[in-house]
């Protein structure tokens, strides 16, 4: 049996035709390149929030519409800070539960459960106990499963980053429901606009940089650069063996030749 692929891109920021665009960076074209690289490697392409690049406009996301489309590939959507998860599920007709962007998609070999950690006017995340609930239930199919949200389920540390994360009830509900199921694989997020790693919960959370700009820590700075065409691919075996993260990196003309075939 092939392993399963899933690809995790995040914070793009798209913004709308007339809006400034964060200094020197090329959300469009990272996503871009990002989007077709991932889709050549994964059944399944997630974005994992900060579609928009501020306020979730019509304008934004009529940008992030146009940079899918020309993509010509099927993208699973995520809610962060910076959208209207209602929007985006009116929108991209996403089907959510109530009014949240909560939904489970079915991979080859597990599944991956998308829940909506976003709450209107806040930087934080938040998950309630009716998602938590509908978490635990998803969890009880037993199938290997990736966890999906905008919100990191640890602290990053440093003053700058201390609020990027879900808040700490959530934290704390989201580690007992995840702790009672062996079949998390992982619990992934984007926010952070870094590449990171941790335990949780008896399983990894993994954090995706943006393809927007990426964040450091120097000294006491808390710095920024424009962002790569980078995403992570997640990959598994049967019964969800040998779980893998992998951050990839879109060279430029790159070009990658076929050593051998099994
Ligand atoms: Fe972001």
């Amino acid at each position: 049996m092939p392993r399963t692929v899933l690809a995790q891109i995040s914070d793009p920021h798209i913004t709308g035709p007339h809006d400034e665009l964060f200094e020197a960076s090329d959300p469009v074209g990272n996503l871009s390149a990002a989007i077709h690289h991932a889709a050549a490697r994964a059944e399944a392409v997630i974005i994992t929030g900060d579609l928009a690049a501020r306020a979730g406009t019509d304008a934004e996301y009529e940008g992030v519409r146009a940079v899918i489309e020309s993509c010509g590939v099927d993208v699973l959507l995520c809610a962060g800070n910076h959208d209207e998860s209602r929007k985006i599920q009116s929108l991209f007709g996403v089907q959510g539960r109530n009014g949240r962007l909560d939904y489970a998609r079915d991979l080859s070999g597990g599944r991956l459960v998308v829940m909506d950690s976003s709450r209107a006017g806040r930087g934080d995340g938040a998950l309630d106990d009716d998602q938590l609930a509908w978490l635990d239930s998803e969890l009880d199919r037993g199938a290997p499963t990736v966890v999906a949200m905008h919100h990191p389920c640890f602290s990053i540390g440093g003053k700058g980053l201390a609020g990027v994360r879900l808040d700490d009830g959530s934290v704390e509900g989201l580690a007992s429901v995840v702790s009672r199921h062996s079949n998390v694989l992982s619990v992934i997020s984007g926010h952070a606009h870094m590449t990171l790693s941790t335990a949780f919960a008896g399983t990894v959370a993994h954090a995706c940089p943006s393809v927007a700009y990426e964040f450091d820590f120097r000294g006491r700075d808390l710095i920024y650069r424009p962002g790569l065409p980078q995403y992570m691919l997640y990959s598994w075996a049967g019964g969800g063996a040998g779980f893998f993260a992998r951050q990839m990196t879109v060279a430029p003309g790159d070009a990658w030749l076929v050593m051998e075939s099994f």
